[in-house]
């Protein structure tokens, strides 16, 4: 694990997220995704949004959401020059941690079937819920 440090986002930068996502082709939704977005999700109180930075830029992000019942984490990536280092795997215990210390009894993720396995090592299980959308 190389040395790294996790904090809240900063919309500084949301460039370095936004390019992250892209490289992992997750962007399809900028309205979804994009700085504007990332505005109201700055002013949502429900939800955490973390990003880890090493040397000096931010390469790894994950944001969820807590409604004082569930929680859902939904976006989690890491660039591609710094996967598996274990960024990832101290991103989901820093914001399960986050949520715990705020009360909630259980965290669900949105989870890629290729993405499995790494869930499973952190702790998380399949469940029979999916991921539905009006998309
Ligand atoms: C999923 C994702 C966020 C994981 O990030 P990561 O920083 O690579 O995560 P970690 O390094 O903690 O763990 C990843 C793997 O590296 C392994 N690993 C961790 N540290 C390691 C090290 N020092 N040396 C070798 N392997 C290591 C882990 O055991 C894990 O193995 P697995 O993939 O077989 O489960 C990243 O792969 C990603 O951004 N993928 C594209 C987007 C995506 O799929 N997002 C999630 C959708 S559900």
């Amino acid at each position: 694990m190389i040395e790294v440090l996790i904090s809240d986002f900063q919309f500084a930068g949301i460039a370095e997220i936004v390019e992250i996502l892209k490289l992992n082709s997750q962007y399809g939704f900028p309205e979804v995704d994009g700085p504007e977005a990332v505005k109201r999700v700055e002013a949502c109180g429900t939800a955490v949004f973390l990003v880890c930075e090493t040397d000096g830029k931010v390469v790894g992000v994950v944001r969820g959401n807590y409604d004082g019942s569930r929680v859902i984490i939904h976006q989690f990536s890491v660039h591609p020059a710094y996967k598996k280092r274990g960024i990832g795997t101290a991103l989901v215990k820093e914001i399960v941690k986050s949520f715990e210390q705020r009360g909630a009894p259980t965290v669900s993720a949105t989870v890629t079937e290729e993405r499995l396995p790494f869930w499973r090592k952190v702790g998380f299980r399949k469940t029979k819920a999916f991921v539905g959308g009006n998309w």
